[in-house]
């Protein structure tokens, strides 16, 4: 507290990035310290970005506002938890007001609890006056979400699935340069969340077993054709893990199906395209909009070829997760 009784506020902006993997995380092995059943790995994206301003305050309870929106309900519930986390590691007593803007449609499958956690996890340790190394605050975003931990670093990353919370953080990996070529199918809030589809994928898939353990496979293969600059291989594995992610969704109990005739149309454009001397392979996350991957002078040639599928926007490598000025607070400082 101040010597005026009032509590000094304490504000701290961060934006980040999306993630998009190309070797995917599906399934936790612990719930509460959000460890994932396998590790990963994916690109940071140059667009689509998530902007969050942390305010400490006096108020008696967290507030949370998306895109213009006062939230309630389970999204800001998982905030305030969060922040709750952040505010017992920082030992504060203060609640915190959470402002946020996404350019990417929320929910769609285009990563922005990844964007949204990420951005939160910076901003929000500094707020509170946490000093935090890029390990660190990648452990932190993990606890929001887990594909969070991967948008704390820049371009292409690795998550671990580690041995236990110190352990399981996002690192950089050396890779070839390589554009990625979104198509929006769909901007709509998805149905049923990752966090529930995963949950019900693992209770209830015959196949969920070979799925945790073939993806640590997939991985250890993607970690070799990074190191070897090896685009075709990364391609490869990238649609190839994409295909049977989507494939053991579909075999829960009862089942989901992320994927729409068009995602799959445009899948089979992409083997089109390949055929046609264009390298370039597709991957979804848990919706119905396809990222593809290309060199990136093939990028315009894909682009065009998925322009009857929906909006297209070609992106590359983005920064990971970093505090930023915000001008609006200079404006009222
Ligand atoms: C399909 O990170 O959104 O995008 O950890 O429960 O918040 P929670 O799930 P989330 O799941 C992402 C799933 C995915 C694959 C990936 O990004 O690796």
């Amino acid at each position: 507290m101040d010597c005026d009784g009032a509590y000094r506020m304490s504000t701290a902006t961060a934006r980040a990035y999306p993630n998009i993997a190309l070797v995917k995380y599906w399934g936790k092995r612990d719930e509460t310290l959000m460890l994932p059943a396998a590790g990963s790995l994916s690109l940071t994206l140059d667009a689509f970005a998530t902007t969050t301003r942390v305010e400490l305050t006096d108020t008696p309870e967290y507030e949370f506002s998306l895109n213009g929106v006062a939230q309630s309900g389970d999204s800001l519930s998982r905030v305030s938890r969060f922040l709750e986390l952040v505010r017992g590691i920082a030992g504060s007593s203060q609640h915190a007001r959470v402002t946020s803007s996404n350019e990417a449609p929320t929910g769609a499958g285009l990563a922005s609890s990844a964007s949204g956690f990420a951005a939160l996890a910076v901003a929000a340790a500094a707020a509170y006056g946490l000093h935090l190394d890029r390990a660190a605050l990648s452990r932190l975003a993990r606890r929001g979400s887990g594909s969070a931990a991967r948008s704390l670093i820049d371009g292409v990353s690795v998550w671990h699935a580690g041995d236990g919370d110190e352990t399981s953080f996002a690192e950089p990996v050396v890779a070839p340069e390589m554009s990625m070529i979104i198509v929006t199918v769909d901007a709509r809030q998805k149905a049923i969340s990752s966090r529930t589809a995963m949950r019900r994928t693992a209770l209830t898939s015959p196949f969920y077993p070979a799925w945790a353990e073939t993806t640590e496979q997939s991985l250890a293969a993607m970690l070799e054709a990074c190191r070897d600059q090896d685009f075709s291989r990364i391609g490869r594995i990238t649609e190839t893990h994409a295909l049977r992610m989507h494939a053991l969704i579909q075999s829960a109990d009862p089942p989901i199906r992320y994927l729409s005739p068009t995602s799959i149309a445009i899948f089979d454009a992409v083997v089109a395209l390949r055929d046609a001397g264009v390298e370039a392979y597709a991957t979804a996350d848990a919706g119905p909009n396809v990222a593809i991957i290309s060199r990136p002078e093939d990028a315009p040639a894909v682009a065009e070829a998925m322009q009857q599928y929906g909006s297209v926007r070609i992106v590359g490598a983005g920064a990971g997760a970093t505090l930023i000025d915000d001008p609006s607070l200079e404006a009222t400082a």
